[in-house]
């Protein structure tokens, strides 16, 4: 097994963990919902919001892509390349699904704040599991490395 040193994980993990507080904060702006179908200010608050998590987002999937976990992991422990590869792709299709929740939200005439706010509870959920998903496998990586450095 090839000895692997420390890895740089702190700037994951600490994205990971900053963007748990932001899911969960907007987790709780959407649990208290929309006063009506046409709440403007509520709307524009999510709109706000979802902006934020997208560039939270967009700049945490570059980072990590950038990093050890898609860079060298998936040729030092084969077992997990199939998962990472996964993990890339999510990055991909959560962006997309993130914008299409953000252009219906443009579509004042014919958007459904209750529908909108579902389907964006649903992305948030989508976003925790898989970054629960890749600190699993973060963990198992450090447990990799530990059992190399023995
Ligand atoms: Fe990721
Ligand atoms: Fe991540």
């Amino acid at each position: 097994m090839t000895h692997t040193q420390h890895r740089p994980w702190t700037t994951t993990l600490r994205e990971h963990q900053r963007l748990r507080q932001q899911i969960s904060k907007l987790k709780t702006f959407l649990s208290f919902g929309a006063e009506s179908e046409d709440d403007v200010e509520w709307a524009m608050e999510l709109v706000r919001r979802l902006a934020d998590l997208g560039d939270s987002l967009g700049s945490h999937f570059d980072h990590e892509e950038h990093s050890s976990l898609f860079r060298t992991v998936p040729f030092e422990v084969p077992r997990f390349a199939h998962r990472i590869d996964a993990f890339r792709s999510e990055h991909r299709a959560m962006m997309r699904d993130l914008g299409a929740i953000q252009t219906r939200l443009a579509d004042s005439p014919s958007r459904r704040l209750s529908s909108i706010a579902q389907d964006a509870s649903a992305f948030l959920g989508r976003v925790e599991r898989h970054e629960e998903g890749e600190n699993e496998i973060l963990q198992e990586v450090y447990q990799v490395d530990v059992a190399a450095a023995d």
